[in-house]
């Protein structure tokens, strides 16, 4: 299918999502010199979101990374909008939202409608099928998965992940844009959890049957794989970082997707994400960041 979303370069970067990733989306996005349209129907996350991506670039300002000037730049290039309508002069969309197929899908149905026919949707998702997304859109060839990692202004890489219809132009063009955000590119086909987190969440899983088994404590199951494979935090202050609900959310499209035991979720984590230990964004997860207590063991 022909698409003409590379008859233009993107200027316009819209990011639905005003959580940790999607304002560090689009604080790379406005860096690189795009407008950004930051959609969230959460107000109050929105004015969070340009807060952190203030004192973000605040920071590398006063670290000297960064001109007082283009720290402005960036600021204003940021309008906070409330509703989808608002993304259509969008050249390119990158949602990330609720790690749910369902909810995923009735927004991509709605973007279809309402952005231009040359825009690129692409979604962050961390591990369900850019396949399926596309199917709920009448331009597949124009869906695409870029993957950021957390936080996305640190992290170096983005996965970008082709659908089944994915146009190698559309590829390249976001192939380039990520580039222009000065990331590395790994390109991975459409297969449950991708690359990374393929890798990346039987680990975390296994931490958690180790510390449910009894191998050992929390802090030597982290202290371990920080010392001894030179990690920069241990697997269980990982997930705790990423979410426990996003974790076990991955794993769960691994073990249905794949259909191989090795990937069934670890009942601990299972546990922690039903009590609502949801990891740093709710103060506890499998250590304590503020002051709410749980009996759940160990
Ligand atoms: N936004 C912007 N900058 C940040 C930041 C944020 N949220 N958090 C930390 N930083 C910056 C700090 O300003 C500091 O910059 P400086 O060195 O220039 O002063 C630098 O990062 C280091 O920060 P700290 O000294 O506070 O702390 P650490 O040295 O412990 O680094 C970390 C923090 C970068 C988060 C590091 O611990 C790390 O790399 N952890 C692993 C993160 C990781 O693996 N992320 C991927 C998760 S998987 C994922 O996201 C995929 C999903 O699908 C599940």
């Amino acid at each position: 299918m022909a698409t003409q979303a590379t008859a233009r370069e993107i200027a316009v970067v819209g990011v639905i999502g005003a959580g940790q990733m999607g304002s560090g989306i689009a604080q790379l996005a406005a860096a690189a010199g795009c407008g950004v349209l930051l959609l969230d129907s959460d107000t109050a996350a929105l004015s969070r979101a340009v807060a952190s991506i203030s004192s973000s670039l605040r920071r590398l300002v006063a670290k000297g990374q960064l001109s007082q000037a283009s720290c402005e730049h960036s600021i204003e290039q940021i309008k906070c909008v409330s509703s989808v309508q608002e993304l259509r002069d969008a050249d390119l969309v990158i949602e990330a939202i609720v790690e749910s197929e369902d909810i995923k899908k009735k927004l991509f149905v709605e973007l279809d409608k309402i952005t231009k026919p040359s825009a690129i949707l692409a979604s962050n998702t961390s591990s369900i099928s850019i396949t399926r997304l596309a199917s709920a859109t009448n331009r597949p060839c124009q869906v695409i998965g870029m993957h950021f990692f957390n936080p996305p202004p640190i992290m170096k890489l983005i996965e970008i992940i082709r659908g089944a219809d994915t146009s190698e132009e559309v590829f390249t063009k976001v192939k380039s844009f990520s580039e222009r955000l000065g990331k590395t590119v790994i390109c991975s086909q459409d297969y449950p959890g991708f690359i990374v987190n393929r890798i990346l969440m039987p680990m975390i899983n296994e931490a958690f049957w180790a510390l449910y088994t009894g191998v050992a404590t929390k802090e030597d199951i982290d202290t371990g794989m920080k010392l001894g494979t030179n990690h920069p935090m241990g697997p269980l202050q990982l997930a705790d970082f990423i979410g426990l609900d996003v974790c076990l959310s991955v794993l769960r499209v691994l073990h249905n997707g794949l259909g191989d035991s090795k990937y069934s979720p670890c009942p601990l984590l299972v546990q922690y994400v039903d009590a609502g230990r949801l990891g740093k964004k709710r103060g506890q997860g499998v250590y304590s960041y503020g002051t709410r207590s749980s009996s759940i063991k160990p």
